[in-house]
């Protein structure tokens, strides 16, 4: 990927800015708009996964045209920090049925795909008409679950800690409005 060539002071634990805020709003415009054609007519549920995708789905639904809802669920997949056991857990789960309906997850990152591919097969066991998915990212490691095939993203990035617009370290960085690379003094 290109480095950033947006300007976007950054702040000091930041190594690099990868996506500026300028490029991020040029990204959610142009899904907004592929969404906004492939569910003109549907009313789609927006169903967003807590926390990381709270920045982008908040900047997402405003890019789109057309009727849709929106609600949320929360999942913690279980192993150390580094590595996921690929067993994951609802924390939170959806408001009501969703039967018949058309679905698009949406997620801050696409990395191991343990999340996306824990919440697409219990999805699809409530009966809706479609899912699909919309990953502001995709993390482009060697290992992903091949069964995870996002309909619409946003940008591909390299394995490296990112941060920034949702993602988090430690619960920190969450509220920077661009995503940069974390300077590894910061998690070593
Ligand atoms: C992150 C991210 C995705 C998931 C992707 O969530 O928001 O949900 O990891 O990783 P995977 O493809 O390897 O499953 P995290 O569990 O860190 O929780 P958060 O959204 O609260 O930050």
């Amino acid at each position: 990927m290109e480095p950033s060539i947006d300007t976007t002071p950054s702040h000091e634990d930041i190594e690099r800015v990868v996506l500026g805020e300028s490029e991020i709003a040029d990204i959610v415009k142009r899904m907004g708009a592929e969404l906004t054609e492939d569910y003109r007519d549907s009313n789609p549920l927006i169903v967003a996964v807590l926390r990381g995708a709270v920045v982008f789905v908040a900047d997402l639904i405003r890019a789109v045209n057309c009727p849709l809802e929106i609600d949320f669920m929360a999942v913690s997949s279980y192993g150390s920090a580094a590595k996921s056991s690929g067993v994951v857990r609802i924390l939170k789960d959806l408001s009501n049925p969703i039967e018949g309906r058309d679905i698009v997850i949406v997620e801050d990152i696409l990395d191991t795909g343990i999340t996306l591919n824990y919440l697409i097969k219990n999805l699809e066991s409530r009966g809706p008409r479609s899912i699909e998915i919309a990953t502001f990212l995709v993390k482009d490691v060697p290992d992903q679950r091949s069964a995870v095939r996002p309909r619409y993203v946003g940008a591909h990035v390299p394995d490296a800690f990112i941060v920034g617009y949702g993602l988090d370290y430690d619960e920190r960085y969450r509220n920077l409005p661009y995503l940069g690379i974390l300077k590894p003094e910061v998690y070593s």
